[in-house]
């Protein structure tokens, strides 16, 4: 049987170390055939990253930050010569801004500085690095897809400023949709429960949040980062070819619990 993205190029940009959603994304494509280049945050991030890619196969992996434009259009450049052009899917999987201390606590407290940053790198960057790969992606029923959470929709107890941040992320994700769309480029969301990784260890109390949703969603536990990885390969892939503009959950289900109260056990057998 072919591959699902057997003979794909595909950009992945957020892996930090083996339990980044990105690098499990970037596992699933390339076991599905895809042919990947990644990019990663700094230099401090080269030792944990450059053995997962080694271990794919991938030739090209550049550092670039993603507030700084000049980088984006130097490493994309790169990018452009070593695809020869052509690249059919882009995995955003970036987020960051909050000063220590902003995801936790008072909302009213966040700083002007990470109120910006936090739009900057978390949502800002799907359009510097989109408007730099736009002549690769063009015409070839290419896909985008990026990472929002929840807390985007609705308000969860310390995700604060980035509850913000993945809401406009969300908006971000429709007006680039609408705006590419005649270009051939879908653009979409997945929306991920929680999962421990290093973005996720700096939301206070994150243990209650993991154990709080394992226990109100309707699967009655959390969604695995495998899971989220086995969903992008339907927004990425042929499979996905009429979604665009969309935000997906993949949270088992924790996103359509309003009030979930214990039900009695004589009552549920009738
Ligand atoms: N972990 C969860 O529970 C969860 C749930 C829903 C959504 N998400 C989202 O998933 C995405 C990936 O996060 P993760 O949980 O895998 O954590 P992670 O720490 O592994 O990934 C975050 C990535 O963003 C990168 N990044 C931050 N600032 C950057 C910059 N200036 N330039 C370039 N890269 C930068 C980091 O280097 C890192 O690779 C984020 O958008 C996050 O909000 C996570």
């Amino acid at each position: 049987m072919n591959k699902l993205l057997q003979g794909k190029k595909g950009l992945v940009l957020g892996v930090a170390n083996e339990h980044s959603i990105a690098w499990h994304i970037a596992k699933k494509c390339w076991e599905e055939g895809a042919e990947l280049a990644s990019t990663y945050q700094n230099e401090k991030t080269l030792r944990f990253v450059q053995p997962l890619f080694e271990s794919i196969g991938s030739k090209f992996y550049h550092e670039m930050d993603v507030t700084r434009e000049d980088s984006v259009q130097v490493v994309m450049g790169k990018l452009r010569e070593h695809f020869e052009g052509e690249l059919d899917f882009i995995v955003h999987s970036v987020a960051g801004g909050p000063k220590k201390g902003e995801l936790e606590g008072r909302f009213i407290q966040t700083s002007r500085q990470g109120f910006m940053d936090s739009m900057l790198i978390s949502v800002f960057s799907l359009n510097v690095v989109l408007k730099e790969t736009l002549d690769m992606l063009r015409n070839r029923d290419a896909a985008v897809m990026t990472v929002s959470y929840m807390g985007g929709e609705r308000v969860v107890t310390n995700y604060n400023i980035m509850g913000v941040a993945k809401a406009a992320l969300e908006s971000n994700v429709r007006y680039l949709a609408a705006d590419l769309g005649r270009e051939g480029i879908r653009v979409n969301c997945l929306s991920p429960g929680t999962i421990k990784t290093r973005a996720a260890s700096g939301i206070g109390a994150f243990n209650q949040l993991i154990e709080h949703t394992a226990a109100h969603s309707p699967l009655r536990r959390n969604a695995t980062v495998d899971e989220v990885a086995k969903a992008s390969l339907l927004l990425l892939s042929d499979w996905g070819s009429g979604i665009t503009g969309e935000t997906i959950y993949v949270d088992a289900g924790f996103h359509i619990t309003g009030v979930d109260l214990p039900i009695e056990e004589e009552k549920d057998r009738g």
